[in-house]
């Protein structure tokens, strides 16, 4: 089984999380990036991501240096912006032969409410079998993680 895991990450807490999945999987990594940078500052940061998200923006997202199609499963990371996943993650998702070899989900939020945004990306995931919440590293929370992704890589087997 070639495994694939395809994530985006801001500020580092989905790229932590993917590349432990990663390495107890066995599996490649694909990191998306945007074409259009996203601003540095927080503040900054939730008005346009907030905004990207409300208005159902689809970024243009940089050459991959991986081919999607060469791999049999992908597990997909994505933070949570304005309660749901992030717009890169959607434009990735457009690929709907990609997105059908999507059978694991894992999230990266700061207070823990997925619920919206699974609602959400389940409808574009057809072969979903397995998700994960994980937390930002700055929740206290967040300590549960590695448990959590343990328990994750189990299931997806
Ligand atoms: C634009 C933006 C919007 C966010 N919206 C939410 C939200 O609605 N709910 C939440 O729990 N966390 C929200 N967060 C926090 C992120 O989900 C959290 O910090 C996550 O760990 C970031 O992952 P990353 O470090 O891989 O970028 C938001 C962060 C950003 C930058």
């Amino acid at each position: 089984m070639k495994r694939l895991i395809v994530y985006y990450s801001l500020s580092g807490n989905t790229e932590e999380a993917a590349k432990k999945i990663a390495k107890e999987l066995g599996a490649d990594l694909l990191k998306l990036e945007t074409v259009k940078a996203m601003p540095k500052s927080f503040a900054a940061q939730i008005m346009v991501g907030g905004g990207q998200v409300a208005f159902n923006h689809i970024p243009k997202l940089k050459p991959f240096d991986i081919d999607p199609s060469s791999y049999d499963e992908i597990i997909l990371g994505s933070p949570i912006w304005n309660s749901k996943g992030v717009p890169a993650v959607n434009a990735f998702l457009k690929d709907e032969k990609a997105a059908a070899k999507v059978t694991s989900l894992f999230f990266l939020s700061g207070g823990g409410e997925v619920q919206k945004g699974l609602t959400a990306i389940t409808k574009l995931l057809p072969n979903l079998k397995n998700t994960v919440s994980l937390l930002d590293k700055k929740h206290e929370d967040s300590k549960n993680n590695d448990a959590k992704i343990t328990e994750f890589v189990k299931s997806i087997g």
